[in-house]
């Protein structure tokens, strides 16, 4: 394990009234725990809203911290967070869905590759364009894209040009928010296969986010399910999938369409009713306000949010 975020908090201040003061906070992230070891993906999935995107922009810094701590290679880093020029910048980066307005847009490639080179690694001009050059092969882009502007690429290419700013420093975790949501299915498989391939290369660890559990479920080892703020399951895929615990999960189960491996007879897994199931189930898995409950241990890898008194009945 090389990174443990503990009792992560977002909350942000809801202003209003007549002197705009603070009135309430929205509890974007509300008490969430992670580690991470080298060369695994971890997947976020939850509804919109949950807090997944407050989870990556916070623990790149985008974001201030409420309360918790984020530990790296054994340092509390929490305040260092938003020090642009530090060892954990350099490691810990962020793919966003969309790529191109997170990329300067009357800047060329080339100066978009070599922002993050120059702000981390010491290199000479020389060295600087063998870099961009090597990035954009590693990314399989032809090497004339670094004289372009990021409007003359496609969804898919802009992606890859995401990815590789993301990888220009080595770094060690990638946060990936929703990479490829924006893009069409065949364009989707594409760079997800591309991404399992440097994953591989250079064993890079993800966290990687979500709505779509069929994509977490293909790129992740390990599964946390998110709503409201808190993480309702968490734990490997394997046993996230076969031996679903929370009444949250169940339902975002059985809301992935199956398909037969031809293709055709694509079929709708039966939904549960989800209304009765879930009165039934309620109680106990969220308290009397709706908020998730702790998690408490189902096998030695996975977790689920449950009443303190639920063991007898998991
Ligand atoms: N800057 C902000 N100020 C106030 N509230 C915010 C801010 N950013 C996000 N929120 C709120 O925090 C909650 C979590 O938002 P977040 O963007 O993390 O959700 P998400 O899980 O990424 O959703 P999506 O799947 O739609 O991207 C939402 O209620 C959102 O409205
Ligand atoms: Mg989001």
């Amino acid at each position: 394990m090389f990174m443990q975020i503990n009792n992560l908090k977002v909350h942000y201040p809801v202003r209003g009234g007549f002197f705009n003061t603070v009135i309430d906070h929205i509890h974007a992230v509300d008490g969430i725990s992670m580690e991470f070891d080298k060369g695994k993906a971890y997947g976020l999935v939850g509804e919109s809203g949950c807090g997944k995107s407050t989870t990556g922009k916070s623990i790149i810094g985008l974001e201030k911290i409420t309360s918790g701590n984020i530990i790296y290679e054994g340092e509390d880093v929490t305040n260092k967070r938003r020090d642009r020029k530090s060892a954990y910048n350099r490691d810990i980066q962020m793919i966003f869905q969309d790529s191109h307005s997170a990329m300067n847009p009357r800047k060329r490639v080339q100066d978009i590759l070599a922002e993050p080179i120059r702000n981390f690694l010491k290199l000479s001009p020389q060295e600087e364009r063998k870099r961009i050059n090597e990035l954009l092969a590693i990314v399989g882009m032809p090497e004339d894209s670094k004289l372009k502007y990021p409007h003359e690429f496609s969804g898919g290419q802009k992606q890859r040009l995401g990815i590789a700013r993301a990888i220009a420093t080595n770094p060690k975790l990638i946060i990936a928010d929703e990479p490829v949501s924006a893009l069409d299915l065949s364009v989707q498989a594409q760079v997800l296969n591309f991404m399992k391939d440097i994953q591989n290369e250079y064993g890079l660890t993800y966290l990687f986010i979500s709505h779509d559990l069929g994509v977490v479920k293909h790129m992740c080892e390990h599964i946390s399910i998110m709503y409201k703020g808190r993480f309702v399951e968490t734990g490997a895929t394997k046993e996230i999938f076969e031996n679903p615990q929370h009444i949250y999960t169940k339902r975002l189960l059985s809301a992935i369409p199956e398909v037969s491996p031809t293709g055709r007879n694509a079929r709708k897994r039966e939904r549960i009713n989800v209304e009765t199931h879930y009165q039934k189930e309620h109680s106990l898995s969220f308290d009397e306000s709706g908020r998730v409950f702790d998690l408490v241990p189902v096998s030695e890898t996975h977790f689920v949010a449950a009443s303190p008194n639920v063991k007898e009945v998991i």
